[in-house]
């Protein structure tokens, strides 16, 4: 499987992240590293540990081209090239032992606000530029979560109709005491396409005619769900850790365009409260309260499978057909995309597009969320506790809520 996930660029932290630190820890892919910001605006991702006698990269100097370990000054580009070794040069220039020294490092590149990373095989390919991020008038945030569990259960998640119903309506009905049940669902359909799998349902208040049918949702490929206005990843950590990280985007009234947002706020979420217990109150933690409690790996030898769980077993075949296309080396496996004309826009099934891109008032958007049943531009942030003040300051400030100089949110 890890052979295979190489095989993607995956998002680890955000831009405005490493910018602000210099230097950031990152394990991704069962390695731990050190992603950095050079002084000319490049960005690296090599070994945490220094190649000399194995110092803490975290703790290296930050240089014009690259990352100078601190313990006695070898200097690393973002190649991982070794350019300099300040004793080594002087007291035995000819030998050049630099030339000779390379520390891991995977290549990088920025995009929609997240640092994306590659860890796999060379020629790299292209970071997939999904529709969204080429809409404009929006305001982006970027939204992580630790989760403590393998990715693959959560990423199972995201071809799991029948848990909206559930986990998200029902059982936030009891936990909130108020005895009432959604709509159950009466009809499901699963689909494999190019880049991953799609879901469609008909419940009780919904029709073949809704999009909840005509386009369904999307499980992207490999590890991500797609639902237009957010990107879920479920990013391998390590087999029994997950970061989460979503990619929001919130369409500004009309009256704020044009908008361009110079940086990209982030923030990280807790999923438990002061008292230790899982926290319940919003959709991705309970998501993530669902994972966590199929065991640190789910053992799927004790699972009963139906029929609400086909696009699970779908997404398990196409991942062991594709597993096995890699350990063959028969060329890229599902998703890759290399083309650059094709990765100018690369569109996927939305639903609602109209509220997410459309130029409209906020009460309009929010009237036509409300008639679409997709609730949406509220003050609060929906989907995940524990959004900073700063940054719902900045976001209802973009969407014209509070004025440009307000010091309080709503
Ligand atoms: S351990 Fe890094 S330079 Fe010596
Ligand atoms: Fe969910």
């Amino acid at each position: 499987m890890g052979e295979l996930l190489r095989r993607y660029w995956h998002p680890f932290a955000a831009v405005a992240e490493v910018d602000e630190l210099g230097i950031k820890p990152v394990r991704l892919l069962g390695e731990n590293l050190v992603a950095f910001k050079s002084k000319n605006g490049s960005y690296g991702l090599i070994d945490r540990q220094c190649p000399h006698r194995r110092a803490d990269m975290l703790n290296g100097i930050i240089e014009d081209d690259g990352l100078r370990c601190s313990y006695h000054g070898w200097c690393f580009a973002s190649s991982g090239q070794c350019l300099e070794q300040p004793f080594e040069d002087i007291a035995n220039p000819k030998a050049r032992f630099k030339d000779k020294i390379r520390t891991k490092a995977y290549p990088v590149e920025a995009k929609a606000g997240m640092l994306w990373a590659y860890m796999g095989p060379q020629p790299a390919p292209l970071v997939p530029n999904w529709e969204p991020f080429t809409w404009s008038n929006g305001f982006q945030q970027i939204v992580f979560a630790d989760v403590p569990c393998n990715w693959f259960q959560c990423q199972e998640n995201s071809c799991d109709p029948v848990h909206f119903e559930w986990m998200h309506r029902n059982w936030t009905s009891v936990l909130k005491g108020d005895g009432s049940y959604g709509p159950t669902h009466l009809e499901l359909a699963f689909e494999e396409f190019e880049f991953g799998h799609i879901y469609k349902r008909v419940r009780e208040d919904t029709d073949k005619d809704n999009p909840h049918w005509t386009v369904g949702a999307t499980a992207l490929w490999p590890n991500a769900f797609f639902l237009g206005d957010h990107i879920e990843w479920r990013v391998p950590v390590d087999d029994e850790n997950t970061l989460s990280v979503t990619w929001m985007f919130h369409r500004v009234p009309a009256d704020r365009e044009p908008f361009v947002q110079e940086r990209i706020p982030y923030w990280t979420g807790p999923v438990k409260d002061e008292k230790g217990e899982w926290i319940t109150s919003h959709v991705m933690n309970q998501d993530i309260v669902a994972w966590v409690g199929q065991g640190t790996i789910a053992d799927r030898t004790q699972e009963h499978l139906g029929k609400s769980d086909w696009g699970i077993v779908m997404m398990r075949r196409s991942f062991e057909a594709n597993m096995k296309l890699v350990e063959a080396g028969e060329g890229d496996p599902k998703a890759v995309i290399r083309d650059a004309e094709f990765n100018k826009c690369v569109e996927l099934p939305i639903k609602h597009k109209e509220l997410f891109t459309a130029s409209m008032t906020l009460e309009e958007s929010r009237r036509l969320g409300d008639t679409l049943q997709y609730r949406i531009n509220r003050p609060d942030y929906q989907h995940q506790v524990g959004q900073p003040e700063a940054v719902k300051r900045e976001y209802q400030i973009a969407m014209g809520m509070i004025p440009e100089d307000a010091t309080e949110t709503i």
